[in-house]
């Protein structure tokens, strides 16, 4: 896309200025055209400076989700891989696997402005309007065990810690086993997806729901204290279209490592500095069921482990945990 190319060359020479006769000539186009591209980017909230001896410079951005420019900031990129940008869709991760049924060839990716139907853990909602917040899925065809898909989310939330963390001044930490939290209130949720064929996972959709620019005062009531937004961390918005090209290249080259098995040795040690459970007592419902216990850490298919008060450890592959008062 024109347009993504010339966002990248004005990206690149910013601060300073690229003339329209180098982009022109560096895209084998002509100026008339780069001129015709830029007016189309200005009618979608693009500021640029012009002077007649320097070219062009890239004065102000659109603050919500451009595909261009997400695409202009990719920093990796990956044989095949492609992204689409919706204004609305049911839910990122139902469009991803309509698409995989369909036959659309993975690695690629669904983000949305807004979800009609954001899913979830549990079939719960996850709000999901157009106030500048990151609705994504990620769609693979990995030839992994099922039994992968756990240690699959955890690894990716440390990965999106270590990308949040490089955006917000506070540390953010996962809660086994799919939420992004900052001091106890919920940042982010990841939902994995799998399509299993005769013990092998066919296709697999990674959704991740990121707060980013939602304003504090816009949350519905029963979201109001337990959620936050990036943007509420830092003090002013974060550049989205940033954020979401970094995300990009963390997720894809976490999926390489994923599949090759190398992510094992980092996965520990990240997993030490965001766990925000280890050594605390806590409960863990699953459905009627409660369990009592001090959280010791996962095990290698990510289970979360518990020990209880007679000294037992077991390990659980679901559930929804709450850090007991004190604990
Ligand atoms: C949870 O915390 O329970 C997981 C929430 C996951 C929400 C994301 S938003 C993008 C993707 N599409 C969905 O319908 N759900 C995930």
């Amino acid at each position: 896309m024109t347009e993504t190319h010339i966002l990248r060359e004005l990206i690149a020479a910013e601060p300073g200025w690229v003339s329209g006769g180098a982009i022109a000539s560096k895209l084998g186009v002509s100026r008339v055209s780069v001129w015709h591209q830029m007016e189309k980017l200005r009618a979608q909230g693009f500021e640029f400076e012009a002077q007649p001896a320097k070219g062009y410079r890239l004065s102000s951005r659109p603050k919500m989700l451009h595909q261009g420019l997400v695409e202009a900031q990719l920093k990796i990129r990956r044989k095949g891989f492609t992204f689409t940008l919706m204004d609305e869709v049911d839910s990122t991760n139902d469009e991803c696997a309509r698409q995989l049924a369909a036959g659309r060839s993975a690695p690629f990716a669904v983000f949305a402005l807004r979800q009609t139907k954001g899913r979830g853990r549990f079939g719960r909602a996850w709000h999901s309007a157009a106030n500048g917040n990151l609705y994504s899925s990620f769609a693979f065809r990995p030839r992994i065990a099922p039994e992968r898909m756990q240690t699959f989310t955890l690894w990716m939330g440390v990965t999106i810690c270590e990308l949040v963390s490089k955006f917000v001044p506070v540390q953010p930490g996962v809660k086994w086993p799919n939420d992004i939290v900052f001091e106890g209130r919920k940042a982010g949720g990841m939902l994995t997806e799998a399509r299993v064929d005769a013990d092998e996972i066919r296709d697999l959709v990674f959704g991740l729901g990121l707060n980013v620019n939602s304003p504090a005062a816009g949350w519905p009531p029963e979201l109001a204290k337990r959620a936050v937004s990036l943007s509420e961390l830092s003090g002013g918005l974060v550049d989205l279209n940033r954020l979401t090209a970094a995300l990009i290249g963390r997720v894809l080259l976490a999926y390489e490592r994923f599949t090759e098995g190398d992510h094992v040795d980092l996965f520990a040690e990240l997993w030490n500095k965001y766990d925000v459970l280890r050594g605390k007592d806590v409960t863990l419902s699953e459905g009627t069921r409660k369990h009592r216990g001090r959280v010791l850490g996962v095990d290698d298919v990510g289970s979360l482990l518990l020990r209880d008060a007679h000294g037992h450890t077991r390990g659980f592959r679901a559930g929804e945990v709450t850090i007991e008062k004190g604990g």
